[in-house]
């Protein structure tokens, strides 16, 4: 595996390696746990050749405590990216992505406006910023993210669209710890006590599936943040259910042909997401 940290030779390298092939693009922000390796392996499977980013993207991030408690565990990244088979991590500074501020404003319309977006002013102008950035200098023939953020996913299926990439965007399925707990690079912030009780998220959201069967949307609604907020250490700071394509809230299951909850819990002060697709109607 080749350690690059310059754009100059990122593409460079991927000029030469996209003549002989598929390139698969896996954007993180490092902290690699098994979710990040799920995307990394099916990238692995699907291409001739494999980049991972790992770039902890200052313009994404709303929040400078959260910024700078970020975990950084280059070292451990970079085993785990070369016993995976990488062929390039790319590993640049901040100057080298941002030599100059990025004033770039994307118009991702309605799917950038509610959940995350309403809640993280500028968070996903800035995912646009760093995403498109990174697909302009490696040119992937796919690029893999993961359905934990589904959100995210629907951003940039817009940031493709409006910038004009032609590249394939890959959705992978959320990988959980054994006891359902969604894998975050943030789990490792929570305490004994907050990660025992993390796994009643997915948990509730799996109850929901059956109680919505005979509840309205709102109803169902209720439910996950009522049961969610009866437990010690957690609060709900929302429970959507959206319409996996548009991200727009249903009131109806009818709706939606793939509904979608979408749930930010605080565990303590760490901040989790989880979700669940429901059946359609
Ligand atoms: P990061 O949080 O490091 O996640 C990198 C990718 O791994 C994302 O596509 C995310 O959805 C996926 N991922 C994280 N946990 C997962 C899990 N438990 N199961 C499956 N996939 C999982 O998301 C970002 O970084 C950044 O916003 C980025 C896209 C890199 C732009 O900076």
């Amino acid at each position: 595996m080749e350690i690059i940290r310059t754009v100059a030779e990122l593409k460079a390298k991927l000029d030469t390696a996209r003549k002989s092939g598929s390139v698969g693009l896996v954007p993180t922000m490092g902290a690699l746990h098994a979710g990040h390796l799920s995307l990394i392996e099916r990238a692995r499977r699907e291409n001739d050749f494999v980049v991972v980013s790992v770039f902890v993207n200052p313009t994404q991030f709303n929040n400078p405590t959260d910024l700078a408690t970020y975990p950084r565990t280059e070292e451990a990244d970079c085993e785990l990216m070369k016993s995976a088979g990488v062929d390039v991590a790319f590993i640049p500074s901040v100057e080298e992505i941002y030599p100059q501020k990025d004033t770039r404003v994307f118009d991702l319309g309605p799917v950038a406006e509610v959940m995350e977006g309403a809640m993280r002013p500028g968070h996903f102008n800035g995912v646009a910023q760093i995403v498109s950035k990174l697909f302009d200098f490696t040119r992937p023939t796919r690029a893999y993210f993961g359905e934990k953020d589904f959100q995210q996913i629907a951003v940039i299926r817009r940031m493709v669209e409006i910038e004009g990439f032609d590249l394939e965007i890959v959705d992978c399925p959320i990988k959980r710890e054994a006891d359902g707990l969604a894998m975050s690079s943030r789990n490792v912030r929570l305490s004994a006590e907050q990660r025992a009780i993390a796994p009643a998220i997915h948990r509730t959201l799996e109850g929901s599936l059956s109680w919505a069967r005979d509840h309205s949307v709102e109803q169902t609604k209720r439910y996950v943040i009522d049961e969610l907020n009866s437990l010690p250490h957690l609060q709900v700071e929302y429970y959507e259910i959206v319409d996996a394509l548009s991200m727009q809230p249903i009131t109806d299951w009818a709706e939606s042909e793939s509904p979608v909850g979408c749930a930010t819990v605080f565990c303590g002060e760490v901040r989790l997401i989880d979700n669940i697709k429901y059946p359609a109607r």
